[in-house]
């Protein structure tokens, strides 16, 4: 009997009542208990995700699986168990997957379900599935496609995308590649230079862009599921051929030595990951391999991918990401809207802070404390768009837009209206204070006060004002407009809706917020700190920069520390170090401030940040070993990279014991993302783990015995490793 007919003539019996009025249950879910029933080879728990619609002939199937529809085993099956009965159901002509106007098609397999063993139903099920049904079926896409999602899409018959919608294939920033039918069915559509773009930048390309490649059929300006169904309809009625994405003929290779070059060219543009060479493989093996042979490579090298350490690191990375904007105590609904932001300070960061606001719809009004440089700051804006104007980055149209939406003003009563005032002077606690002083003086009952200090106590610029409770810091990372990065510092007396307000400004700026508490450099500087206090223990027993520099990057950071010093400015590391005689002060006593003055751990040319081994620099060092009776010691890379990140995991350990940060989580994605840990070791705290904690204590215990001041071990320690427990899941009760 026909599902649909089962639905018709069963809906008042009993089913009816044993799956609608008792479970409270949608008709639709009814009509699948019916198709299963009818068919009597499933679970009803497992058709729970999906609900379906006769639409004359036509079964539209609504995946229903929110927030993003992530294909999870539940709804994979329950994909599978529909296509199985639309199959011997005559009344079904052709199907579509689709979904309500609230959620996504979809944003690709369930991540969570990666780290276990993989059961259910696949995508070579749904292919083989669907050649058996032999009855058209039709992706509706709405908002977005993604990974598995967009595979779903390409292995049925057409694709429709609404005209908002995004479809890509982003596997590759979770080390992983599409390994379900993906990099079979998407070269097959639109070739493989575009695939690998697509696939290898994890960009997702717009409706009007897909139909142009060809990887849709039609783009639905208005409602996508009559469109659906009328080109289901078409089809039906035209009884055209209908052939798979997978069943086209193979793609072309754009050179002879097309992948060789590629493989020469990803080994230094993703060096230290896996998940690129593994996709240019499985695109010759598109190329050159009959289907079943490639769809086989294909799973294999997934395997090797998903089994691996590396995209078990960017999986947490993203799983992390997403917690650390998840606070206990804070409610989203309790934020107060932003419109209106006042920035104090026009320079470097406070420009780049101003940019990343206009860029996101913001009205920024920022304050000068001249008119020349209320006047250079302006122009440094206007030629910032200018230039991407020039790099075709953005429409001369959308430049104005935002330059509209940017002013700069010498008079600090202009900041009365901001919702939100962020100061970002220089790091300097008394002129802070009276910057806020003033703010508080002048701003609205509501307007929120932010500091941008990357290390004072916030909590003693609160108490400057009348306002603690509305007082929070930001800490952008620069270029401010660039990196994704905020610590978002919570202040003893920080309301939790001045807090939520700063995580939804974070949202709609789409930077990656991270709770910090309050303590010298935060999270992450407070571990630089000790980071740079260990690169100079190496460079006092002859560590070369460049030896040094060498081998954090051969781990994966992409800058060394020195390389880094030397950017950021020794000057500042200096100042942060007040009552302190390191080696960083005798540089900058001799003028090495860093690329700054051209010169630092390394020499620079005139024009050019590359970093040049500087003999002036050695001898720096060398006279400082020997004012301290310190002698050189053979020290391998391996060392190297051992000492800095035991540093690194050193602090992070005492900064979850006093409560800085809440997870051990949030400390590593302030490090991915804020200071260059390779994302796929996950960071510092998850290193640790890969490492085992039992020999971090051991190696923490022998610089201890060293260096006992510089190596204070944190109780925490000891405590996971009696408990078993992993660093990377530790939370603060
Ligand atoms: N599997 C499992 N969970 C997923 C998921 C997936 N593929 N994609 C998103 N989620 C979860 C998130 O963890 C988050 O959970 P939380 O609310 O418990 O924190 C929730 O769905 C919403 O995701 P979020 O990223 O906060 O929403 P967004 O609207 O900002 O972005 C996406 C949505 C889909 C663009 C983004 O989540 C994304 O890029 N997802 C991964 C897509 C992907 O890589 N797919 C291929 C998988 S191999």
């Amino acid at each position: 009997m026909s599902p649909f007919v089962a639905i018709e003539t069963l809906i008042n019996a009993q089913l009816y009542n044993m799956f609608y009025e008792k479970n409270q249950r949608s008709v639709h879910d009814c009509a699948i208990a019916v198709i299963i029933f009818n068919y009597g080879r499933f679970m009803l728990q497992k058709v729970r995700q999906c609900q379906v619609k006769n639409m004359g002939g036509i079964a539209v199937v609504y995946l229903d699986h929110p927030p993003v529809n992530a294909l999870s085993r539940s709804i994979r099956d329950d994909i599978f168990t529909l296509l199985t009965a639309f199959k011997d159901d005559h009344a079904v002509k052709a199907v579509v997957f689709t979904t309500t106007p609230d959620l996504p098609f979809s944003a690709g397999a369930d991540i969570k379900e990666f780290s276990g063993p993989m059961q259910g139903k696949f995508f070579l099920d749904f292919y083989h599935a669907i050649k058996d049904l032999n009855k058209p079926v039709i992706s509706g896409i709405r908002k977005y496609a993604l990974g598995g999602g967009l595979e779903f899409a390409m292995i049925g018959h057409y694709r429709v995308a609404h005209q908002d919608a995004r479809l890509g294939l982003p596997e590759v920033k979770l080390g992983l590649i599409p390994g379900g039918t993906g990099t079979i069915s998407l070269p097959r559509l639109v070739g493989i230079e575009k695939s690998l773009d697509m696939i290898v930048t994890s960009k997702p390309v717009s409706a009007a862009d897909a139909l142009t490649l060809g990887l849709v059929d039609v783009v639905a300006e208005d409602d996508l599921e009559a469109t659906c169904i009328a080109l289901a309809n078409k089809v039906i009625k035209e009884a055209k051929p209908l052939v798979m994405p997978l069943h086209r003929d193979r793609p072309s290779i754009p050179s002879p030595d097309y992948f060789e070059q590629k493989r020469a060219l990803f080994l230094d543009r993703y060096h230290g990951f896996k998940a690129p060479e593994r996709l240019l493989n499985c695109l010759e093996a598109c190329a050159t391999l009959p289907l079943d042979q490639a769809l086989s490579f294909e799973t294999e090298q997934f395997i090797a991918l998903i089994t691996g350490n590396d995209s078990a690191g960017m999986r947490y990375a993203f799983f992390s990401e997403r917690l650390a904007a998840h606070i206990p105590d804070v409610r989203k609904e309790d934020a107060r809207t932003v419109q209106h932001v006042g920035i104090v300070g026009g320079g470097l960061m406070g420009s780049g802070i101003a940019m990343a606001f206009i860029n996101r719809g913001f009205t920024v009004t920022c304050l000068e404390v001249s008119q020349d440089r209320a006047d250079a700051c302006i122009k440094l804006m206007q030629k910032q768009y200018e230039k991407s104007v020039s790099q075709n980055k953005m429409k001369d149209t959308e430049a104005q837009d935002r330059l509209s939406r940017f002013k700069v003003t010498v008079q600090i009563e202009d900041l009365s209206v901001c919702d939100l005032v962020i100061e970002a002077v220089f790091e300097k606690l008394d002129l802070k204070l009276e910057i806020m002083q003033k703010l508080d003086a002048i701003c609205g009952e509501k307007t929120i006060l932010a500091s941008n200090t990357s290390g004072l106590d916030l909590n003693q610029i609160a108490a400057v004002t009348g306002r603690p409770d509305r007082v929070l810091g930001l800490h952008f990372f620069s270029p401010a407009n660039v990196m994704r990065l905020l610590e978002v510092v919570r202040g003893k007396s920080t309301s939790s809706a001045t807090l939520a307000t700063g995580l939804q400004v974070a949202k709609q700026l789409k930077k990656v917020p991270v709770v910090v508490g309050v303590c010298p450099g935060f999270v992450g500087n407070r571990m630089i700190f000790k980071y740079f206090e260990q690169l100079e223990w190496l460079l006092l027993r002859g560590c070369s920069p460049k030896q040094i520099d060498h081998a954090i990057k051969t781990f994966g950071f992409p800058m060394g520390p020195c390389e880094m010093a030397d950017m950021a400015g020794l000057d500042i590391w200096v100042y942060s170090t007040p009552g302190q005689q390191t080696l960083v002060h005798d540089f900058v006593a001799s003028g090495r401030l860093g690329q700054k003055s051209r010169s630092g751990f390394y020499d620079y040319k005139e024009g050019s940040n590359r970093p040049h081994p500087s003999e002036k620099a050695q001898i720096l060092i060398d006279q400082s070993a020997e004012k301290q009776n310190i002698r050189p010691m053979k020290i391998d890379d391996a060392a190297i990279v051992q000492r800095l990140l035991c540093a690194l995991i050193c602090e992070g350990l005492h900064i979850l014991d006093e409560g800085i940060a809440q997870r051990a989580s949030d400390i590593d994605v302030i490090y991915v993302h804020g200071y260059g840990f390779p994302i796929y070791r996950g960071g510092p705290m998850f290193y640790a783990d890969q490492v085992g904690l039992d020999t971090i204590r051991s190696q923490l215990q022998d610089y201890k015995s060293e260096a006992p001041k510089q190596w204070l071990i944190s109780p925490l320690l000891d405590t996971l490793i009696a408990e078993k427990k992993k660093l990377s899941g530790y939370k603060r009760a």
